[in-house]
């Protein structure tokens, strides 16, 4: 699976021609092994849906949503009003939502049990800072991110939940976390998911990458054995970076 993460970019135009481009070019056959997902920005994605590819063979996610069905909450969105639209995943708990928009664990498993009861791919952010890494507590703390993100959602539900590893320091840095690094992390993020649904189920998760993963490095970091795919925010808003990097599995 390869997802982009357009975060608040892209003029109308301009978005509307990726749209299209990586919606035609995804019917081809080296892409038929590759679940591609688009995340624009919230407000283009009934155009996304509908208008830019009339066919919908592209699938669409948001990125981000509200923990509640409905009510007073001006500037939000309901998981259940996307579903509704036809948008199929959701982000949630990006390191940005959580360092700029206060979205603590507590928050983000509100927010996922929400995306996964309204029949969302539920695509679940964790990843530690410079600082926790370098401090050792790297595992620890996105074992927490998984148990509190994941707290409110049960074994039959689980299926539903993607799980994306992204280093906060990677992100956007250039600097890639090395394949060994998150093999590492992703193999450490299996076996908390194995403890915590079982080992079929946590086998059966699609655990992606995320940071600064672009068609120079996808290619080693989607061999290794728990690299599933790949979350991308820079290199998605190029339709040929962002197909270069889904066509490395192959
Ligand atoms: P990046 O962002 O690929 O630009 O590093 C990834 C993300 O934030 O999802």
């Amino acid at each position: 699976m390869v997802v982009g993460n357009w975060k608040m970019n892209l003029q109308p135009a301009r978005a509307a021609s990726l749209v299209r481009t990586i919606a035609q070019e995804a019917e081809k056959p080296q892409y038929e092994q590759v679940e591609l997902v688009v995340c624009p920005p919230a407000l283009y994605l009934p155009l996304a849906l509908k208008d830019w590819q009339p066919a919908g063979s592209l699938a669409v996610g948001a990125q981000n949503c509200h923990w509640e069905e409905s009510g007073a909450y001006t500037g939000e969105w309901s998981a259940q009003m996307l579903r509704a639209i036809g948008v199929e995943y959701c982000i949630i708990g990006h390191s940005e939502r959580r360092a700029q928009f206060g979205e603590t664990n507590q928050v983000v498993g509100d927010k996922i049990k929400a995306a996964v009861q309204a029949g969302l791919g539920t695509i679940l952010c964790c990843g530690e800072t410079l600082a926790e890494r370098e401090g050792g507590t790297h595992f620890e703390v996105v074992e927490r991110q998984l148990l509190d993100g994941l707290s409110g959602v049960d074994k039959s539900q689980f299926a539903e939940v993607i799980v994306a590893y992204e280093p906060v320091w990677a992100i956007g840095t250039g600097k890639t976390a090395s394949s060994a690094q998150a093999q590492e992390m992703h193999s450490a993020i299996r076996q908390v998911l194995a403890q915590k649904f079982g080992g079929p189920q946590a086998d059966a998760t699609t655990l992606l990458y995320g940071g600064s993963c672009k068609p120079s490095n996808a290619a080693e970091l989607f061999a290794q054995p728990d690299v599933d795919g790949g979350l991308i925010g820079g290199a998605s808003l190029d339709a040929e970076q962002f197909l270069q990097i889904a066509a490395s599995f192959l």
